[in-house]
């Protein structure tokens, strides 16, 4: 460690009072806006540029801490980190903000998978090596270093060997099943790749019915308007898809606004994904069927392959985070000491 990092790790470990973590500054993802770049010297630290693309669910918030939390000045970083709030514009503004900054390495979760080919080119242009974390992009894999992120499509085919074996445990295997789904941000990877997954396995069930899908936008309130609007077009809904936590919550306060009891063995089988704590407490009390975990805690990883990279050595082009599937079965050991 050199000299400056030295005091400034003492300074941290002295001063706990300010800061959680010892970042450079301290992000408050409700009151930041988009342009919001540090300008101290950061001699002799590794400075990352991050753009996370918004703070729209607790997963997202998870991540945010975890990035934040890896990138210290402890372990050598020098942080900026910038809150898109769910514009792909505001991403590649702060993408170009850290560019011209001349940052050593550049790290954000893409809103969408479309759209970074001008972007992550004037990166590398810039010589700036490019770390994608959650989501992926459909842009070239040569003009990015790596990715760290969840294996979206295995988590929608979870979703439906659960679902296939679920009904199969009903009796249910044979009959007509209509499913609904509410779709995380439309062209995010993550809702692309769970769509995949999920069909797939429909495919091999023709006489599972996709009644609709409609994009929920990842959040609670979204989640409620769109259920809404479904309890009031179908009579005859089996399985409720809801591909996160939050709008899962949604779409079950609109269940019960419309009267249905869901503790019922009656009520549809919902399917979520995330399993944060909320979520994983409803699949202890039956109210959530099946919760398949995303894994939002990707900063150590982060740190680790930029120390990889910092050392000259080879990284791999992609790297799939640790993920499991909660029913009942197993989600009280899980569900208190989740973070998020
Ligand atoms: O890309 C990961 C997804 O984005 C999580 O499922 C969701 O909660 C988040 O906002």
């Amino acid at each position: 460690m050199t000299e400056w990092k030295k005091i400034m790790a003492v300074f941290c470990i002295a001063i706990p009072l300010f800061t959680t973590s010892c970042t450079p500054f301290v992000v408050d993802e409700t009151s930041r806006d988009v342009q919001n770049f540090e300008t101290e010297p950061a001699e002799n630290l590794i400075r990352v540029g991050f753009s996370q693309l918004g703070s729209e669910s607790k997963w997202r918030r998870a991540n945010s801490i975890s990035i934040q939390d890896s990138l210290t000045v402890e372990d050598g970083f020098f942080l900026q980190f910038n809150n898109a709030r769910q514009k792909q514009e505001n991403q590649i503004k702060a993408i170009r903000g850290f560019i011209s900054q001349q940052v050593d390495y550049i790290a954000f979760c893409p809103v969408t998978e479309d759209g970074w080919d001008t972007v992550l080119k004037e990166a590398k242009d810039a010589g700036i090596p490019v770390i994608l974390v959650d989501r992926q992009v459909s842009a070239d894999h040569s003009l990015y270093t790596t990715w760290i992120g969840e294996d979206m499509r295995k988590e929608g085919e979870n979703a439906g060997r659960w679902l296939a074996r679920k009904l199969e445990e009903r009796g249910r295997s044979r009959d007509k099943i209509h499913i609904i789904e509410l779709l995380g941000t439309r062209g995010s990877s993550s809702q692309i790749g769970r769509s995949i997954g999920f069909d797939s396995i429909c495919d091999q069930h023709p006489n599972w019915v996709l009644l609709d899908r409609e994009d929920g936008e990842f959040t609670t309130a979204k989640g409620q308007e769109v259920m809404t609007g479904f309890l009031k077009k179908y009579k005859d809904i089996d399985v409720v898809v809801c591909q996160n936590d939050d709008m899962a919550i949604g779409a079950l306060q609109a269940m019960k606004d419309f009267g249905m009891d869901l503790y019922s063995d009656r009520k549809p089988i919902v399917i979520s994904f995330d399993a944060s704590r909320q979520g994983l407490e409803m699949v202890t009390k039956g109210i959530i069927d099946v919760d398949v975990e995303c894994n939002p805690s990707s900063g150590p990883k982060l740190a680790a392959v930029i120390h990889e990279l910092e050392r000259g050595h080879a990284v791999a082009g992609e790297y799939y985070m640790d993920e499991k599937v909660f029913t009942i079965d197993n989600a009280s050991s899980y569900a208190a000491s989740r973070s998020y």
